[in-house]
Parts: C-alpha cells; structure tokens; sequence
C-alpha cells in the first residue's frame, strides 16, 4: 500500500477537515494526516491513499467524514491536567453558597478526563448532588469513549489516592487494569456533541467554562469567535479557563484576566 498522499490530496483533506472543524492542518502535520488516514483506507480495503480520498470527496458519506475528522483532531488530555486551575475550583466551590447548582462546562472535554476529574472535585467539595458538569466534543468518537467513563489504570497516576478510593471502581476479569468511574459521578455529568466553531446548542449558563488545550489550534480570528460565542455562557460571576500556554490578550473579548489562564466576565 502507497501511505504518501499527492499535494492536491493532501490539500483536500486540509480543506475538508478545516470546513468541518475550523482547524487548518499545516504541511507540517502530512505524516500524522497519511498515518491516520491509511487505518481509514484499509478498514475499506482501499489500497492507495489517493484512491480513498478521492472516494471520499466523490461519496461525501457523513458517517466517513465524522471518521475522518475524528481521526485527525488531537484528543490528548489527562486526569487533573494543569493542577492550578483545580486549586482555584476548590476555592470557587468552597466559597459557593450553595442556592443554585454549581455548574461547570468542559468545552472540548476529548475523552472525559478533564470532566471527571471536575466532577471528582466538586463531590468532594460539595457532596453527592447540587452540582452538575457537561463536556462536549465536536469528536463523536470521544464523546462516545467520555461516556463510557473506562479509563487504563495507568491513567490514573493524577488522580489523589483517596479520590480514586471514593470516585473509581478497580475492574476485575476482562476489566482488569481498567477503572470505571463511580455511577454517582456519572450521574452529575454528561456528555454531548459541539462544534465550537458553529451556534452551539443550549446548554445554560455556568460558574465556571474550561476551554483548554483547543485554543491552540486555530488562528486569531476564530479564537476570537469561539472565545466570544462561549463567554455569554458563563454567570455573571463566572470564570473561564484557557490552557495555559493559551492567551486571549490578543484577542477582543469581554473577558479580563484574572490570573494566569483564567478570566472573568
Ligand atoms: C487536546 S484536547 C483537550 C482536552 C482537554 N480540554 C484538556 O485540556 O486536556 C482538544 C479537543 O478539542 C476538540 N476540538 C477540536 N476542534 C473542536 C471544535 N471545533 N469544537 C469542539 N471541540 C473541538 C478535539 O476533538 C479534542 O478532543
């Protein structure tokens, strides 16, 4: 099997991938691109690249389109990642006074972890219920893998000991060497499909949005668009969270710094 695509190709993939996810790939990223796309190809028995993205842009079939988009988004996150931000949770959720549900959006929540370990936090702070979190994804395919809450043990090294006794369940037979978030956890968080690059759906307004680590892949302009279609999300004490090698001060928003990586209203 051939894995190089042909520049005209490669350029169509680009294209495709940047109408659907508003990310433009770079040259750069061609190996990535030829190495996910070959899975793609053999799975249809197509032997050339070129061949399977020219059926591609001939069928336009939604379903291979959603897979080829997810193959090529970057779906890295882990439990706790950028503990600052956790920190901060704690203090907003301590300080709470506990009339409304404490409500909390990972925007681009990939598979799950950064949900969960919001969730974690927020059970420990505030108990089993008055709060809630929603992650979304434009992949369909982390959205599917954040829902089924199974993660690799190894996973888990971020996770606080005591967090993992409370809020995680040790598989056992096949399920071993996985974890399974507690079905108490699971009942606070969901998970759903968004494109943050179109009208998003409604999902009501929160005390704090983590919009981390997706940033990153898009220029100015769209940064902008997405910072400003996610900030009339929040409550009006609310604070939005940006990866930290994110930041908006560049960019026209309402949003005023706060500390590193995280802006209030
Ligand atoms: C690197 S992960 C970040 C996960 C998590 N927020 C974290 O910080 O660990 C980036 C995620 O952004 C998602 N993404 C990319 N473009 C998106 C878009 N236009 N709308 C929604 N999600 C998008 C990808 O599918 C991927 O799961």
């Amino acid at each position: 099997m051939s894995d190089s695509l042909s520049k005209e190709s490669f350029l169509a993939v680009v294209g495709l991938f940047e109408s659907v996810s508003g990310i433009r790939l770079s040259e750069a990223k061609r190996p990535l691109v030829e190495g996910r796309l070959h899975k793609l190809a053999q799975r249809l028995g197509v032997r050339r690249l070129d061949d399977y993205v020219r059926q591609l842009l001939e069928q336009r079939d939604p379903a291979e389109i959603v897979r080829v988009v997810d193959k090529l988004t970057t779906n890295e996150t882990y439990f706790f990642r950028e503990p600052q931000h956790f920190e901060f949770l704690a203090r907003l959720a301590e300080d709470h006074g506990g009339h409304e549900t404490f409500r909390v959006w990972s925007a681009a929540s990939s598979s799950g972890e950064e949900a969960y370990s919001i969730a974690m936090l927020l059970a420990e702070k505030l108990g089993p219920t008055g709060w809630e979190v929603i992650g979304t994804d434009l992949s369909t395919v982390m959205v599917e893998t954040a829902r089924r809450a199974v993660y690799p043990m190894e996973r888990a090294r971020h996770v606080p000991r005591e967090y993992l006794k409370r809020h995680c369940l040790r598989g056992h037979g096949d399920q071993e060497g996985r974890l399974l978030i507690s079905r108490a956890l699971r009942q606070n968080v969901r998970f759903d499909n968004a494109n943050l690059m179109e009208t998003l759906p409604s999902l009501g307004s929160f005390d704090v949005i983590f919009l981390r680590n997706v940033l990153i892949y898009f220029d100015n302009p769209a940064k902008e668009a997405i910072v400003n279609r996610v900030a009339p999300l929040l409550k009006p004490q609310g604070y939005l969270f940006t990866g930290h090698a994110e930041s908006l001060s560049n960019l026209a928003t309402q949003l005023r710094p706060v500390r590193t990586a995280v802006y209030a209203r």
